[in-house]
């Protein structure tokens, strides 16, 4: 809102300006159209470009190395392979409320240290597989899509998806059966509120060991009650917060007396225990990638610390000596006798700092 606030007042006083120093129509024209370059700017320690609402076909050429990139409510309509070739540091992506329809398979593949891709609000038909396979992905905003549907039947996953996904949102995107992901193991939260879900079946949440949340507001419309049971059931078991527009329905006599399914959950505890390994797995690499990196750090460290030590020692030994030998000559006269006496101690002197 600051941001577009910002722009307005510098449009108003661009315009102002222009008018007082009695520009012409065609220099208020391109005032206006360097209004539409795009922000860079550094924000939470990150450098980024901001080019929200500038109704582009296409991104600009950007400055390299930017971590954040804003192009929400513009006119993009498709991503090319080379869209963002030159742009692999970006960690956030935002592309909500575009025209997009189609991504290239590669699109999205040089962003190695992707961790939030939004791509709500477009009319996205395809969805790269290389999506699930970015290996820092954590947060996926896929809502209102409305022709998602379409590709999910022939969305061909490589399993088990790569990208650690935390939070997944696919609400809103007039889908009927969920589509099978395989195992997730960091998913926490799951958004497939408002879908026209024919299907809810428990297989769908037991590769998802670390679900916290599902949002499934508006989606059990056409399910009959007995039908949804057993993931009811398995939700609570495994102590997954659901969200429902009402959960009285859970309440009544009739979804009492329907069957108990539970002993059909054999099968989804293997997996579901699949899934908790592949977790463990995954601290475990990140604990000893951790231990390796302090034990080396901290050898450096004592590294350092030594040779810092060492050459201080050695300085003040060295002004040490200097002193002596200058409190030494001022003290003794020009032709002192004893001249000669001094030299063994500075001798010694010598020998001492030597033997340090
Ligand atoms: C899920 O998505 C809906 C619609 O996009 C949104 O209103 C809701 O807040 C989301 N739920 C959660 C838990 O974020
Ligand atoms: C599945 O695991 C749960 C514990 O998570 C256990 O209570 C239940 O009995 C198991 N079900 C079957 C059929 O093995």
């Amino acid at each position: 809102m600051d941001r577009i606030s910002g722009s307005l007042a510098l449009a108003i006083v661009c315009f102002s300006c222009a008018v007082a120093m009695g520009m012409t129509q065609m220099d208020v024209l391109t005032e206006q159209s360097k209004l539409k370059r795009c922000n860079h700017e550094r924000v939470y320690e990150m450098y980024g470009a901001y080019c929200v609402g500038l109704r582009l076909q296409r991104i600009p050429s950007l400055k390299s190395g930017i971590e954040i990139l804003d192009f929400s409510e513009n006119r993009l309509q498709e991503l090319k392979a080379d869209t963002f070739t030159s742009y692999t540091s970006i960690k956030f992506l935002y592309l909500a409320e575009n025209q997009m329809y189609n991504i290239d398979k590669d699109a999205f593949a040089p962003l190695s240290y992707l961790q939030t891709l939004d791509l709500s609000n477009n009319v996205i038909l395809n969805l790269p597989e290389t999506i699930f396979q970015l290996p820092a992905l954590r947060k996926l905003y896929l809502k209102d899509n409305p022709l998602l549907h379409l590709s999910f039947a022939n969305l061909q996953l490589h399993r088990p998806i790569k990208a650690p996904l935390e939070l997944l949102d696919i609400s809103n995107c007039k889908i009927s059966v969920l589509p099978y992901w395989g195992t997730l193991p960091h998913l926490m939260h799951y958004n497939i509120s408002h879908n026209p879900l024919t299907e809810l079946e428990a297989k769908h949440f037991a590769p998802m060991c670390k679900l916290e949340k599902v949002d499934l507001t508006k989606s059990l419309d056409g399910l009959k009650l007995c039908n949804i049971k057993p993931t009811i059931n398995w939700l609570q078991d495994k102590n997954v917060y659901f969200q429902l527009d009402d959960y009285s329905k859970l309440n009544t006599k009739e979804f009492e007396k329907c069957p108990d399914m539970t002993q059909n959950f054999v099968g989804l505890n293997v997996t579901h225990h699949v899934c908790k390994t592949a977790f463990m797995e995954f601290q475990s690499i990140k604990s000893s990638r951790r231990t390796w990196l302090t034990v080396t750090g901290g050898l450096a460290g004592f590294l350092v610390g030594f040779m810092l030590l060492l050459y201080l020692m050695h300085r003040h030994n060295v002004s040490q000596t200097k002193t002596k030998v200058e409190k030494l000559k001022k003290a003794t006269p020009a032709h002192d006798p004893d001249k000669q006496a001094t030299l063994p101690i500075l001798v010694n002197d010598a020998n001492d700092t030597s033997r340090l």
